[in-house]
Protein backbone atom coordinates (compact mmCIF):
# COMPACT_ATOMS: atom_id res chain seq x y z
CA UNK A 1 0.00 0.00 0.00
CA UNK A 2 1.44 3.10 -0.81
CA UNK A 3 2.21 5.65 1.82
CA UNK A 4 1.46 9.47 2.38
CA UNK A 5 3.90 10.75 -0.04
CA UNK A 6 4.95 14.78 1.21
CA UNK A 7 3.02 17.10 -1.00
CA UNK A 8 5.19 19.70 -2.46
CA UNK A 9 3.55 22.63 -0.50
CA UNK A 10 4.95 23.58 2.93
CA UNK A 11 3.68 20.94 5.44
CA UNK A 12 3.48 21.51 9.82
CA UNK A 13 6.26 18.66 10.10
CA UNK A 14 9.55 20.82 9.74
CA UNK A 15 10.77 24.23 9.72
CA UNK A 16 9.85 26.57 6.45
CA UNK A 17 13.16 27.87 4.54
CA UNK A 18 12.81 30.98 2.64
CA UNK A 19 12.28 29.20 -0.67
CA UNK A 20 8.89 28.13 0.44
CA UNK A 21 5.70 30.59 0.03
CA UNK A 22 4.23 31.25 3.69
CA UNK A 23 0.53 30.05 3.26
CA UNK A 24 -1.94 32.97 4.30
CA UNK A 25 -3.51 30.47 7.31
CA UNK A 26 -7.56 30.99 7.57
CA UNK A 27 -7.89 31.85 10.87
CA UNK A 28 -11.77 32.24 12.44
CA UNK A 29 -10.91 35.93 13.06
CA UNK A 30 -10.14 36.21 9.29
CA UNK A 31 -13.55 34.73 8.34
CA UNK A 32 -15.43 36.71 10.49
CA UNK A 33 -13.15 39.76 8.83
CA UNK A 34 -14.71 38.92 5.01
CA UNK A 35 -18.28 40.41 6.06
CA UNK A 36 -18.58 43.11 3.23
CA UNK A 37 -15.35 42.48 1.86
CA UNK A 38 -16.71 40.77 -1.04
CA UNK A 39 -14.90 37.89 -1.20
CA UNK A 40 -17.02 34.90 -1.09
CA UNK A 41 -15.88 31.91 1.25
CA UNK A 42 -15.33 28.64 -0.70
CA UNK A 43 -15.86 26.08 2.17
CA UNK A 44 -16.64 22.14 1.56
CA UNK A 45 -16.12 19.21 3.69
CA UNK A 46 -13.95 16.63 4.43
CA UNK A 47 -13.95 13.32 6.57
CA UNK A 48 -10.49 12.11 5.47
CA UNK A 49 -6.46 12.90 4.81
CA UNK A 50 -6.70 12.63 1.15
CA UNK A 51 -9.52 14.82 0.52
CA UNK A 52 -8.49 17.49 3.14
CA UNK A 53 -5.03 17.60 0.98
CA UNK A 54 -6.73 17.90 -2.35
CA UNK A 55 -9.86 20.60 -0.55
CA UNK A 56 -6.20 22.52 0.57
CA UNK A 57 -4.97 22.12 -3.32
CA UNK A 58 -8.38 23.94 -4.81
CA UNK A 59 -7.75 27.01 -2.60
CA UNK A 60 -10.95 26.25 -0.23
CA UNK A 61 -10.99 28.36 2.86
CA UNK A 62 -12.60 26.49 5.23
CA UNK A 63 -12.88 22.62 5.81
CA UNK A 64 -15.76 21.22 7.30
CA UNK A 65 -15.28 17.96 9.17
CA UNK A 66 -18.92 17.47 9.03
CA UNK A 67 -21.63 15.05 10.79
CA UNK A 68 -22.83 14.20 7.24
CA UNK A 69 -19.87 11.86 7.44
CA UNK A 70 -22.39 9.58 8.89
CA UNK A 71 -24.69 9.78 5.66
CA UNK A 72 -22.06 9.72 2.64
CA UNK A 73 -18.75 7.64 4.24
CA UNK A 74 -20.54 5.80 7.36
CA UNK A 75 -23.51 4.66 5.71
CA UNK A 76 -26.34 6.08 8.22
CA UNK A 77 -29.47 6.89 7.28
CA UNK A 78 -29.62 10.17 9.99
CA UNK A 79 -26.50 12.06 10.97
CA UNK A 80 -27.38 11.24 14.49
CA UNK A 81 -25.66 8.50 15.13
CA UNK A 82 -22.09 9.71 14.57
CA UNK A 83 -19.74 9.85 17.82
CA UNK A 84 -17.60 12.28 19.19
CA UNK A 85 -14.60 9.99 18.96
CA UNK A 86 -15.58 9.36 15.04
CA UNK A 87 -15.61 12.91 14.86
CA UNK A 88 -12.20 13.44 16.63
CA UNK A 89 -10.63 10.66 14.61
CA UNK A 90 -11.75 12.22 11.10
CA UNK A 91 -10.58 15.64 11.89
CA UNK A 92 -7.03 14.37 13.15
CA UNK A 93 -6.83 13.23 9.61
CA UNK A 94 -8.22 16.47 7.78
CA UNK A 95 -5.90 17.83 9.44
CA UNK A 96 -2.68 16.54 8.77
CA UNK A 97 -3.90 16.58 5.26
CA UNK A 98 -4.82 20.71 5.75
CA UNK A 99 -2.60 23.63 5.99
CA UNK A 100 -4.32 26.76 4.80
CA UNK A 101 -7.85 26.57 5.42
CA UNK A 102 -9.59 26.67 8.13
CA UNK A 103 -10.61 23.24 9.95
CA UNK A 104 -13.72 23.59 11.70
CA UNK A 105 -15.30 20.06 13.31
CA UNK A 106 -19.23 19.56 13.69
CA UNK A 107 -20.45 18.79 16.84
CA UNK A 108 -22.34 15.75 17.06
CA UNK A 109 -25.67 15.06 18.32
CA UNK A 110 -25.63 14.71 22.09
CA UNK A 111 -22.26 16.14 22.67
CA UNK A 112 -24.03 19.88 23.18
CA UNK A 113 -27.23 19.08 24.65
CA UNK A 114 -26.84 17.98 27.88
CA UNK A 115 -25.42 20.44 30.27
CA UNK A 116 -22.81 23.33 29.58
CA UNK A 117 -19.67 21.74 31.04
CA UNK A 118 -20.24 18.55 29.02
CA UNK A 119 -20.46 20.82 26.15
CA UNK A 120 -17.29 22.37 27.26
CA UNK A 121 -15.31 19.09 27.46
CA UNK A 122 -16.77 17.84 24.12
CA UNK A 123 -15.64 20.94 22.25
CA UNK A 124 -12.28 20.94 23.36
CA UNK A 125 -11.92 17.29 23.35
CA UNK A 126 -12.32 18.23 19.08
CA UNK A 127 -9.88 21.26 20.01
CA UNK A 128 -7.15 19.55 21.97
CA UNK A 129 -7.25 15.61 20.56
CA UNK A 130 -8.84 16.61 16.79
CA UNK A 131 -6.82 19.66 16.12
CA UNK A 132 -10.16 21.51 15.22
CA UNK A 133 -9.86 25.18 14.98
CA UNK A 134 -13.12 26.00 15.85
CA UNK A 135 -16.57 24.05 15.93
CA UNK A 136 -20.20 24.06 14.45
CA UNK A 137 -23.08 23.02 16.20
CA UNK A 138 -27.05 23.74 14.99
CA UNK A 139 -29.34 25.65 16.63
CA UNK A 140 -30.59 29.12 17.35
CA UNK A 141 -31.32 30.77 20.62
CA UNK A 142 -32.08 27.51 22.01
CA UNK A 143 -28.70 27.38 21.94
CA UNK A 144 -26.86 30.57 22.39
CA UNK A 145 -26.41 30.20 25.73
CA UNK A 146 -23.94 26.83 24.72
CA UNK A 147 -22.23 29.42 21.98
CA UNK A 148 -21.27 32.15 24.49
CA UNK A 149 -19.90 29.45 26.62
CA UNK A 150 -17.54 28.11 24.12
CA UNK A 151 -16.41 31.74 22.67
CA UNK A 152 -15.61 32.33 26.20
CA UNK A 153 -13.52 28.88 26.89
CA UNK A 154 -11.93 30.56 23.39
CA UNK A 155 -13.26 27.74 20.99
CA UNK A 156 -14.21 29.52 17.98
CA UNK A 157 -18.07 28.72 16.99
CA UNK A 158 -19.39 28.51 13.77
CA UNK A 159 -23.32 28.69 13.93
CA UNK A 160 -26.54 26.68 12.12
CA UNK A 161 -29.45 27.44 11.48
CA UNK A 162 -32.43 27.01 8.86
CA UNK A 163 -32.70 22.80 7.98
CA UNK A 164 -31.32 21.04 10.42
CA UNK A 165 -30.49 17.54 10.04
CA UNK A 166 -29.77 16.90 13.69
CA UNK A 167 -33.62 17.50 14.56
CA UNK A 168 -35.13 15.36 12.23
CA UNK A 169 -37.23 13.79 14.65
CA UNK A 170 -38.49 16.96 16.33
CA UNK A 171 -39.23 18.66 13.29
CA UNK A 172 -40.68 15.83 11.26
CA UNK A 173 -37.88 15.27 8.55
CA UNK A 174 -35.76 17.44 6.23
CA UNK A 175 -37.54 20.44 6.37
CA UNK A 176 -36.82 23.77 4.50
CA UNK A 177 -37.07 26.70 6.67
CA UNK A 178 -38.30 29.95 6.52
CA UNK A 179 -40.85 29.93 3.88
CA UNK A 180 -44.06 32.45 5.65
CA UNK A 181 -42.65 35.65 6.72
CA UNK A 182 -43.18 33.89 10.18
CA UNK A 183 -40.83 31.55 10.12
CA UNK A 184 -38.24 33.78 8.13
CA UNK A 185 -38.61 36.08 11.56
CA UNK A 186 -38.00 32.95 13.63
CA UNK A 187 -34.69 32.02 11.22
CA UNK A 188 -33.55 36.55 11.54
CA UNK A 189 -34.08 36.03 15.62
CA UNK A 190 -32.08 32.58 15.60
CA UNK A 191 -29.44 33.94 13.30
CA UNK A 192 -28.74 37.13 15.54
CA UNK A 193 -28.49 35.44 18.62
CA UNK A 194 -25.67 33.41 17.74
CA UNK A 195 -24.06 36.30 16.59
CA UNK A 196 -24.98 38.05 19.82
CA UNK A 197 -23.02 34.77 21.54
CA UNK A 198 -20.17 35.51 19.84
CA UNK A 199 -20.27 32.95 16.61
CA UNK A 200 -17.41 34.16 13.92
CA UNK A 201 -20.18 33.06 10.86
CA UNK A 202 -23.39 30.82 10.19
CA UNK A 203 -24.06 28.18 8.38
CA UNK A 204 -27.63 28.98 6.71
CA UNK A 205 -29.15 25.41 5.13
CA UNK A 206 -32.09 24.99 3.26
CA UNK A 207 -33.90 28.87 3.15
CA UNK A 208 -35.35 30.50 0.44
CA UNK A 209 -33.14 32.63 -1.27
CA UNK A 210 -34.25 35.72 -0.42
CA UNK A 211 -34.54 35.11 3.24
CA UNK A 212 -30.92 34.14 3.46
CA UNK A 213 -29.78 37.29 1.19
CA UNK A 214 -31.87 39.32 3.78
CA UNK A 215 -30.03 37.45 6.96
CA UNK A 216 -27.17 38.09 5.29
CA UNK A 217 -27.87 41.50 4.60
CA UNK A 218 -28.66 41.89 8.26
CA UNK A 219 -25.80 40.35 10.13
CA UNK A 220 -22.41 41.83 10.79
CA UNK A 221 -21.26 38.07 10.71
CA UNK A 222 -20.63 35.80 7.20
CA UNK A 223 -23.52 33.55 6.29
CA UNK A 224 -22.39 30.41 4.62
CA UNK A 225 -24.74 29.14 2.28
CA UNK A 226 -26.18 25.56 1.25
CA UNK A 227 -29.82 25.15 -0.27
CA UNK A 228 -30.22 29.03 0.69
CA UNK A 229 -29.13 30.93 -2.82
CA UNK A 230 -26.47 33.22 -3.99
CA UNK A 231 -26.74 35.88 -1.41
CA UNK A 232 -24.85 34.24 1.56
CA UNK A 233 -21.45 36.09 1.92
CA UNK A 234 -19.78 32.30 0.83
CA UNK A 235 -20.93 28.73 -0.08
CA UNK A 236 -20.71 24.98 1.25
CA UNK A 237 -21.20 21.78 0.01
CA UNK A 238 -21.06 18.01 1.04
CA UNK A 239 -17.60 16.71 -0.55
CA UNK A 240 -19.39 13.73 -1.88
CA UNK A 241 -22.33 15.31 -3.55
CA UNK A 242 -19.95 17.88 -5.38
CA UNK A 243 -17.53 15.14 -6.86
CA UNK A 244 -20.57 12.27 -7.64
CA UNK A 245 -19.68 9.34 -4.86
CA UNK A 246 -22.78 10.22 -2.75
CA UNK A 247 -25.79 7.25 -3.38
CA UNK A 248 -29.72 7.75 -3.91
CA UNK A 249 -31.32 11.62 -4.38
CA UNK A 250 -29.30 14.30 -3.44
CA UNK A 251 -30.90 17.75 -2.94
CA UNK A 252 -31.62 20.05 -5.52
CA UNK A 253 -28.14 22.25 -4.67
CA UNK A 254 -26.26 19.58 -4.77
CA UNK A 255 -24.75 20.36 -7.88
CA UNK A 256 -22.19 17.27 -9.32
CA UNK A 257 -18.43 18.45 -10.45
CA UNK A 258 -17.71 14.70 -11.41
CA UNK A 259 -18.48 11.66 -11.13
CA UNK A 260 -16.02 9.96 -8.97
CA UNK A 261 -17.91 6.60 -8.64
CA UNK A 262 -18.06 5.82 -11.99
CA UNK A 263 -14.53 5.83 -12.29
CA UNK A 264 -13.97 3.77 -9.25
CA UNK A 265 -16.53 1.19 -10.57
CA UNK A 266 -14.37 1.42 -14.29
CA UNK A 267 -11.38 1.34 -12.04
CA UNK A 268 -12.00 -1.88 -9.50
CA UNK A 269 -14.40 -3.70 -12.86
CA UNK A 270 -10.35 -3.49 -14.16
CA UNK A 271 -8.74 -4.46 -11.88
CA UNK A 272 -11.00 -7.55 -10.59
CA UNK A 273 -10.97 -8.76 -14.71
CA UNK A 274 -7.15 -8.55 -14.76
CA UNK A 275 -6.83 -10.74 -11.42
CA UNK A 276 -9.40 -13.18 -12.93
CA UNK A 277 -7.55 -13.28 -16.53
CA UNK A 278 -3.80 -13.56 -14.91
CA UNK A 279 -3.24 -10.21 -16.18
CA UNK A 280 -2.14 -9.05 -12.57
CA UNK A 281 0.59 -8.91 -11.16
CA UNK A 282 3.22 -8.75 -14.33
CA UNK A 283 6.32 -9.65 -13.42
CA UNK A 284 7.59 -5.80 -13.32
CA UNK A 285 5.43 -5.25 -10.57
CA UNK A 286 6.60 -8.41 -8.62
CA UNK A 287 9.94 -9.05 -6.55
CA UNK A 288 13.19 -10.83 -7.65
CA UNK A 289 15.65 -12.88 -5.55
CA UNK A 290 19.09 -11.70 -4.65
CA UNK A 291 20.79 -15.01 -5.41
CA UNK A 292 19.61 -18.02 -7.71
CA UNK A 293 17.47 -20.62 -5.46
CA UNK A 294 18.81 -24.05 -5.70
CA UNK A 295 15.66 -26.09 -6.77
CA UNK A 296 14.93 -28.12 -3.44
CA UNK A 297 16.02 -24.56 -1.06
CA UNK A 298 12.41 -25.54 0.80
CA UNK A 299 13.51 -29.00 1.57
CA UNK A 300 15.32 -28.10 5.03
CA UNK A 301 12.85 -25.58 6.14
O1 LIG B 1 -22.43 18.07 8.24
C1 LIG B 1 -22.47 18.80 7.24
O2 LIG B 1 -22.07 18.43 6.14
C2 LIG B 1 -23.04 20.13 7.40
C3 LIG B 1 -23.17 20.95 6.17
C4 LIG B 1 -24.36 20.48 5.44
C5 LIG B 1 -23.26 22.40 6.46
O3 LIG B 1 -23.40 20.50 8.46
Amino acid sequence: MASPSKKPSPDRTRPRTSEEPVPSKITAPGIRARKGSGRKILSVTAYDYPSARLVDEAGFDVILVGDSMANVVLGHASTLKITLPQMISATRAVKRGADRPLVVADMPFGSYHVSRSDTLRNALRLVREGGAEAVKLEGGRSRADMVAALVQADIPVMGHVGLLPQSIHTRGGYKVRGRTMEDARELLADARSLEAAGAFAVVLEGVPAAVAERISQRLKIPTIGIGAGAGCDGQILVLHDVIGLSFGPTPRFARRYANVAEVMREALQRFAEDIRKGRFPAESETYQVEEALPADWDRSA
